[in-house]
């Protein structure tokens, strides 16, 4: 099992719309893959919404897996269908116990969309997976932002051996018309050598309006400048198998 989290404590980065697709992406290569939303907003719940092909009985969060393609399945968060308070309680022992019982079910790829804060949420999704991936938008603060969270990785390292790995940084919402951006992502990938992924993802309105669908950018238009960045993510990650 190759497990991923998706995590960075800044908002509105693209934690979310990029495990929602390098789950879909990895599923469409053929391999079974799981998204837990680990977030109490339940994001990730709600944009694939349109996709959920099975009404699982009430089992309790966490306890279900809701199937939306082949081979691609959610294990909702349980804010998406009530308000949870931004400390709401998690049973993180039961998190690892179920990633267990998945993984010797078969399952090949489990991403994890954490919160964008390092409470009990976001902790739970590095003890989960052995790699982390870091989106970041290329603006000028993103680098203080990123130092940070590298000492959070270091820490996740020390507490739960074997996990919270760095895979990768990963540019999101990138714009190349903006002179500044090209300069952001040079002194990034300056300053990450090869912990900067070379896939950039692009900005585009269609990753909004497919996520408003309850699609995945694959299946709302799978010529638009978002999904291709997203297959090239996922072959990046494939490539970088570990
Ligand atoms: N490449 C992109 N192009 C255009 N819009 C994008 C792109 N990536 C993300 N967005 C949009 O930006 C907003 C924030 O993205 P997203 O929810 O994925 O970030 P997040 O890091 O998960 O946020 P939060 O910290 O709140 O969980 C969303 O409206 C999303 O649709
Ligand atoms: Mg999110």
């Amino acid at each position: 099992l190759r497990s991923i989290a998706l995590a960075n404590q800044k908002g509105g980065v693209g934690k979310t719309t990029t495990a929602v697709h390098l789950a879909h992406g990895l599923a469409m290569t053929g391999q079974s893959v799981a998204l837990l939303d680990l977030d109490p907003q339940g994001n990730a719940t709600i944009a694939l919404q349109g996709m959920v092909v099975d009404h699982p009985d009430e089992s309790g969060p966490f306890g279900l897996l809701e199937a939306l393609r082949d081979g691609f399945f959610l294990l909702p968060s349980p804010g998406a269908q009530r308000n949870l308070s931004r400390d709401a309680t998690l049973d993180a022992d039961r998190l690892v116990g179920l990633a267990q019982s998945l993984e010797e079910a078969g399952l090949q790829w489990l991403l994890v969309d954490c919160p964008p804060r390092m409470d009990a949420w976001g902790w739970a999704g590095l003890q989960l997976c052995r790699e982390v991936l870091v989106p970041i938008q290329p603006e000028f603060f993103a680098m203080h932002g990123l130092s940070q969270m590298m000492q959070t990785l270091e820490e996740a390292e020390r507490a739960f051996p074997g996990r919270g790995r760095l895979l990768g940084v990963v540019a999101n919402l990138v714009d190349m018309r903006e002179p500044v951006e090209v300069e952001v992502l040079a002194d990034l990938a300056g300053n990450l050598g090869d912990r900067m992924l070379d896939t950039r993802i692009f900005r585009d309105s269609q990753l909004v309006e497919a996520a408003s669908h309850g699609l995945t950018a694959f299946e709302y238009n799978p010529f638009c400048k978002g999904a291709r960045s997203y297959g090239e993510l996922v072959r990046e990650v494939l490539d970088g198998g570990s």
